[in-house]
């Protein structure tokens, strides 16, 4: 049975007991609301580690005062089934002022894979997600940590803190997974009214898109991001926030497709912001087409 803490000298003396039993073990960072993506991040973890823990903890530190801290879904209940059934070990549950004690004022703050996409039109998210997630792999001390591809920029950028403040921990980065139309599993896909939820499909059709085109052997990163804009733009309900070229493992921006380019875009449908990318792989066969 699946056991719940809310404290972190819960967490350490659960880990410690572990540790001393010469148990590895794997964590999901989560804000909660878990569906089939964070479900395949915990049966990877599970089957790779001997002991699995997954926090849920909606962080407002990475939420603006204009954005959905207040209205982001919660459901613990059912939360502590999926990580149950999956076979998770310990669920990691906080109250905001056990992370944030009174007069907390320390911050991991990055550069460089911040600037662009996601970190253009939300300013002060990673600095909140690099500070909670530093925070919770000193609690939690996991051997591996999973994170989705879903949030590209976000696992370029925990890479890039574990490599810069030497956090022993490998990152697992795991596929996203998308519902049988297509559509990014998220969250927040919970917002969106019928009508929403089918003109949401214009992010992953221009993604599939996308995809085509550089398999077909598009190089000219500036010429991709116009054909997606163009199909975006023939949805009434969608607004772009950004479609842009980058490479993965630094978030620079490139004007040439090549292996390892992320293309990512952010689109508001209605007043919800949801994201998809996809990443170059593969070598490029003898015609120049690449697999993505
Ligand atoms: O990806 C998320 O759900 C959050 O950004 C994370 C990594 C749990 C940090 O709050």
């Amino acid at each position: 049975m699946i056991q719940v803490v809310h404290t972190i000298k819960e967490v350490r003396e659960q880990v410690k007991a572990w540790r001393a039993q010469g148990l590895t073990v794997g964590f999901v960072p989560t804000m909660g609301y878990l569906h089939e993506g964070h479900q395949s991040l915990i049966a990877r973890s599970v089957a790779e580690n001997d002991r699995t823990v997954v926090s849920v903890f909606v962080n407002p530190m990475q939420f603006a005062p204009t954005e959905d801290l207040e209205s982001y879904p919660r459901d613990l209940e059912a939360d502590t089934s999926l990580c149950d059934a999956t076979g998770a070990d310990l669920i990691f549950n906080p109250e905001p002022e056990e992370m944030y004690t009174e007069g907390f004022c320390s911050f991991v703050d990055m550069n460089g894979p911040t600037a662009e996409l996601c970190g253009k039109s939300r300013p002060i998210h990673f600095r909140g997600v690099c500070t909670v997630v530093s925070k919770l792999f000193h609690i939690v001390t996991p051997d591996k940590a999973y994170f989705g591809q879903k949030d590209a920029q976000q696992l370029a950028v925990i890479r890039r803190m574990v490599t810069d403040l030497n956090i022993p921990v490998e990152i697992v980065g795991c596929p996203i997974i998308r519902e049988k139309d297509g559509l990014a599993k998220s969250s927040r896909n919970t917002y969106l009214n019928e009508e929403e939820r089918k003109a949401a499909l214009i992010l992953s059709k221009t993604i599939y898109m996308g995809q085509e085109l550089v398999k077909g052997g598009m190089t000219d990163a500036k010429e991709l991001i116009r054909a997606m804009k163009e199909n975006i733009g023939t949805e009434p309900l969608a607004r772009i926030d950004y479609v842009e070229a980058v490479n993965f493992d630094d978030i620079s921006v490139t004007d040439t497709i090549t292996d390892n380019t992320l293309v990512a875009m952010a689109v508001y449908i209605g007043k919800t912001r949801l994201i998809d990318n996809f990443i170059v792989q593969g070598k490029r066969d003898a015609k120049g087409v690449s697999s993505c």
